[in-house]
């Protein structure tokens, strides 16, 4: 299922800048292997969003091993570090998604998700880029209709421009989202979670402190 949608669409590298070669056939079998084939209602899932090379899929499925992480990238290198890591510390429960989240939130008509994370979403800085923005109301509104009842959004960026973008989208939500943190915006989000992932090292090697925000589903 394609999006077609403007704000619906994907943007940004699918590929890393090396262009090491990489076996497709072989990438797109191990992807294959590791798809999600059918919603389970008996559990709890959780929506890992823009995953990177899967740091925070990895961090989820070890907190959450009752739960079962949906991996959403469609970074091929980064999903490549991902499948390693899953194999090399014999991850039962992750699954990937190798495309836009769009597609997986379209997919699900039901509510199965108790968790949404979205680490360093890419923030889109220029003006002129500013429909690319994942976290806007309409998204967040998307996101409460696959959610159970009191689940929780994780966003973290260390992105001026892009916490100005996501104040203003979550005051637009307030009918749909509690936000619990707002009077702790100032702690460090170590003081919440011991992850490292490649955006938050270049922030912090860029002297940029990530904020996190924490939303409840009303
Ligand atoms: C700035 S990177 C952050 C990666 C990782 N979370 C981290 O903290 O290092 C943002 C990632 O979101 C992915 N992304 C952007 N839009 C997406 C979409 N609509 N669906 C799935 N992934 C998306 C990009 O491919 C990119 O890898």
């Amino acid at each position: 299922m394609l999006s077609n949608n403007y704000t619906n669409r994907l943007f940004g590298r699918t590929r890393g800048r090396s262009k090491k070669k990489i076996n497709l056939k072989n990438y797109y079998e191990a992807v294959d292997k590791y798809k999600l084939q059918n919603y389970d209602e008996k559990l709890d899932y959780i929506l890992d969003i823009g995953t990177g090379y899967g740091e925070t899929s990895i961090f989820l499925a070890r907190k959450f091993s009752d739960k079962v992480v949906i991996s959403c990238e469609k970074y091929i290198d980064g999903n490549i570090t991902l499948l390693k890591n899953i194999e090399k510390n014999k991850i039962q429960n992750i699954r990937l998604y190798n495309g836009n989240v769009y597609d997986v939130l379209e997919s699900s008509n039901e509510k199965y998700f108790r968790l949404v994370w979205i680490f360093f979403p890419d923030p889109w800085p220029k003006n002129r880029h500013a429909k690319r923005r994942l976290i806007t109301c309409d998204f967040l509104i998307k996101l409460h209709k696959i959610l159970k009842e009191n689940s929780e959004i994780y966003i973290a960026t260390d992105s001026i421009i892009y916490i100005r973008f996501i104040l203003s989208s979550i005051y637009n939500c307030k009918d749909y989202f509690l936000w619990l943190n707002q009077y702790e915006m100032n702690l460090h989000i170590k003081d919440y979670f011991d992850i490292e992932t490649k955006y938050y090292k270049k922030a912090i090697n860029s002297q940029r402190k990530p904020s996190l925000f924490i939303l409840r589903k009303l």
